[in-house]
């Protein structure tokens, strides 16, 4: 429904974004995320007509809008700062852009009273944005986009000031809104949890550059890039050289002199250098056994940190790498307890798990 094509913005010697290309559906939650610079505001802003593009083409139903004003687009925005009128009504706010629009005074009255209901602020019409919480302002700026009944709504950053349990309350609202007005979605965040909460697809961003578009599954289990596995949750990285390379199995031999054997899919040469991943929740932690366990390795236990539902372990190597574990703690206590800093344990994981991504 909506496609960018190498999508580029420079301001001087800054690139902002650089040839960006995605298609995004009809429908569809589409998350853009990525630490705070990387382009993700400039996108929207050249999506929304607010800013020219430098180079490239974005087309709405395969038709290029690169040169249509804003109000041609079709495309709504909700702001970082939401951007509400401090004079006016809320339903003033909301019926802002049908009375620029000239539509008559019966129309604009239902349409801004399903657009509050929508957003859940029935009965609140007559108050000032100064009267209001951050959640509720934030959601008389979703009703003032949605009362223009967009093909696409772009949101940046809605949830950046609202505290956090609020954010949690309204992201799951939100998702249910999106479901139920079936508008496409283009969201942008700097917070993880929130792309991989809401989005159908996530978009991760590095320094003006697209690294991945998938789903969030994917984004957290086959992270195609260094960046996107660093950047999403926590993970362990080792640099490897390919042994072996059949159907199956692929040997790798880890620094630190670990030998792997792992079940993946990627056509690999032996002597290729190549980076292995493992999230903490990957690995397992035992005691020493008779018989050392499939990629298991003895390491020394150095920190253990205690937080509820897991608890996360730091393991020294021989050669003083550290390995972040977590382990959940429906593992009985008394077990748990066998863990002991500055003790020898053995770490170990299953062939089927960790990424490999070639150098
Ligand atoms: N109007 C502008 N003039 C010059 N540089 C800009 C302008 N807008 C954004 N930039 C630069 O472009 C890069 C991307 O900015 P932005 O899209 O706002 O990032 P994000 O929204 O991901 O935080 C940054 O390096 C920023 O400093
Ligand atoms: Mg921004």
């Amino acid at each position: 429904m909506l496609e960018l094509r190498n999508l580029t913005k420079t301001y001087g010697n800054t690139t902002a974004v650089f040839e960006t290309n995605l298609t995004i559906e009809k429908g569809e939650f589409f998350c853009l995320l990525g630490s705070s610079g990387c382009g993700k505001t400039t996108i929207l802003r050249m999506i929304a007509g607010f800013e020219r593009r430098t180079g490239g083409q974005i087309l709405l139903d395969g038709r290029d809008i690169s040169e249509d004003p804003p109000y041609r687009r079709d495309i709504n925005t909700v702001f970082q700062d939401y951007a509400l009128f401090p004079n006016m009504t809320v339903s003033g706010n909301v019926a802002y852009g049908l009375r620029i629009k000239k539509l008559d005074s019966s129309e604009i009255k239902r349409r801004v009273a399903e657009a509050l209901e929508q957003v859940g602020l029935t009965g609140y019409d007559t108050r000032m944005p100064d009267q209001l919480s951050g959640g509720q302002q934030q959601r008389v700026a979703l009703a003032r986009a949605l009362v223009n009944q967009p093909r696409v709504l772009l949101l940046d950053e809605p949830m950046s000031a609202l505290d956090k349990k609020i954010a949690e309350q309204t992201r799951l609202e939100l998702m249910e809104l999106q479901r139920r007005v079936g508008i496409t979605f283009i969201y942008v965040t700097h917070n993880q949890t929130e792309a991989l909460t809401l989005a159908d697809r996530v978009a991760v961003m590095h320094r003006g550059v697209v690294e991945q578009c998938a789903k969030p599954s994917e984004i957290y289990e086959t992270p195609k890039t260094r960046f996107v596995a660093d950047f999403i949750g926590s993970m362990n990285f080792f640099d490897a050289v390919v042994t072996r390379c059949e159907d199956r199995e692929t040997e790798l031999l880890l620094e630190t002199r670990w030998p792997i054997v792992v079940e993946q899919q990627l056509r690999l040469t032996p002597g290729q250098r190549v980076l292995f991943c493992l999230r903490p929740e990957q690995l397992k932690l035992s005691l020493i056994p008779a018989k050392p366990h499939e990629n298991g390795l003895s390491g020394i236990l150095r920190q253990k940190v205690y937080e509820g539902d897991l608890t996360r372990y730091r393991v020294e190597l021989p050669g003083g790498k550290t390995i972040a574990i977590s382990l959940h703690n429906y593992l009985a206590r008394n077990i748990r307890d066998f863990f002991e800093l500055n003790e020898e344990f053995m770490l170990h994981f299953n062939r089927t798990q960790g990424v490999i991504i070639p150098q």
